[in-house]
This record gives structure tokens, sequence and C-alpha cells, in this order.
């Protein structure tokens, strides 16, 4: 089983995209954003190819895999057209995330007890050819299971709910979510999944979650975005970094 001491950043890049879709023409650069990302201490860089392809674009997922020292991982849903594109890039990772077209964003984890067939043979020609695949889900055990059973490495817990809690003032909701989080972290652990955690972090909801000794990887992207409009990429991400890092000391 993995190291436990160094939890790992991924930055998501996603909405450096969407403000260049803004205006339809090629700037700002996703690719320019996962650089700083890289060189501001990320581990990896996210990218979520929408079916739509709303923010990143096929060209961007190119670039990416030309221009990274870190691993790319790809976040994707679970169709044909995005296994090909996946198997012809053949990214580190790959995280199966659940896609509706009218969403705002990924709004709740992937159902995997519903589908379970279905997703151990979309995940089966990923892993055959050298992609460490993830499934996105809410902190539920069933699901875990599930993830466990179709043979999937890793697993992201979904933590939409315990930042949308905390925004919101509904303290004893957040903490009630925070603590499925915890337990459920465990659990999977304790099946041999990797654990990330991921979605609507930002430097007010990290800590919590990024003390979880059995959580490895947290995928971040809106907040970061958002915030190097007022202090820029490098310094967002080293904040976070830094914030990760003193959760995890403790
Ligand atoms: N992890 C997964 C699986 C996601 O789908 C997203 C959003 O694309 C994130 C992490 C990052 O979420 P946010 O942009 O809210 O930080």
């Amino acid at each position: 089983m993995s190291d436990t001491s160094r939890l790992r950043l991924g930055v998501n890049i996603d909405h450096v995209a969407t403000v260049r879709n803004a205006r339809g023409g090629d700037y700002p650069d996703p690719l320019r954003a996962a650089k700083i990302a890289e060189a501001a201490g990320a581990d990896g860089i996210t990218a979520h190819l929408r079916e739509d392809r709303r923010h990143i674009s096929d060209k961007d997922i190119d670039g990416l895999m030309e221009v990274l020292s870190v691993p790319l991982n790809f976040e994707m849903a679970a169709t044909q057209e995005m296994q090909q594109i996946a198997l012809r890039h053949k990214p580190h990772a790959v995280c199966i995330v659940p896609e509706r077209r009218e969403e705002r964003t990924t709004e709740g984890g992937l159902e995997v007890a519903r589908e379970e067939n279905q997703l151990a043979h979309f995940i089966a020609p990923l892993r055959d050819a050298g992609c460490r695949v993830s499934i996105f889900i809410a902190a539920d055990q069933r699901q875990i299971e599930a993830a466990h059973r179709i043979g999937a490495e890793v697993i992201e817990l979904h933590t939409g709910a315990y930042c949308d809690a905390h925004a919101e003032g509904r303290f004893e909701e957040r903490d009630a979510h925070l603590e499925a989080l915890r337990e459920m972290s465990a659990f999977a652990h304790g099946l041999g999944l990797e654990v990330h955690a991921g979605h609507g972090l930002n430097y007010e909801t990290v800590q919590p979650v990024a003390a979880f000794p059995e959580v490895m990887e947290l995928n971040i992207g809106h907040f970061l975005i958002g915030e190097s409009i007022f202090r820029g990429l490098e310094p967002a991400v080293l904040e976070m970094r830094r914030l990760m890092d003193e959760a995890r000391a403790e």
C-alpha cells in the first residue's frame, strides 16, 4: 500500500478554459496555467473533458499530454467517445465522473452500485492500457464496495456536500458530512483502495479533509482559479499547499 505521509495536490485547470471560451479565442491558455501550477508544487494536473466541451477542449488535452512534467488526471464520463480519447492518450490517471448536460458542475458521485457490470467492462481496457482508474463517488459504503468489486484502484470522494454545508452555515450538517468522509476514507483504505477527495474545497474547508491520513490526493480547481484573480495562480497554489501540509503535520 502507498505511503500515507505525502498528500498530493492535483490542480484542476478547467476554469481557465471557461474564461478563455467566454471570448472564443486562445487567452487565457490552460496549458500556461498548468505549467504555473506545476512550478508552484502541484503534483498533478486535472482536466475534465466534458461531452459538451464547455471548458477543456480536445486540443487542450493533446497539449497537456505534450507539455506536462507531472501526471495528468483525465476526468471523463463513462462514454465510448471518452474511452477512445483516453485510450489514445493513455494519461496517468482516469477519473470516471457522472455527467448530465444541464448541470453546472459535477453534482453527485457516480452510481457504481447500479451500473456495476457496465462499469467493470468500461474500465477494464483503461486499466489494461496502464491508466490508474479512479471512480468519483459519494462517501457511501455501498458505492465504495461496488467500486472495489469492479476493479477500480482509486476512489475519489465527493466533498461537495461538505463544502456547500460549510458555505451555507449549516454546521451540524457539515460536520456529519465530514464524519462520513472520514469513516469512508478509512473504510476504502481498508479495502486496499487509494483514496482521493475533491470538489468545492477552498482555504476554509481543505484542512479537515487533508488531515485524514488515508487521503492521498486532493483535486482542487474552481476556488484556486478564482483566487488566482486576486493573488495570482502561483501564490494561490502555494497557500493551498501550505494549508494541506500544515493539516497533515498535525
Ligand atoms: N474532482 C472531481 C472528480 C471533479 O469532477 C471536480 C470538478 O471538475 C473536482 C475534483 C474539482 O472541483 P472544484 O473545481 O470544485 O475544486
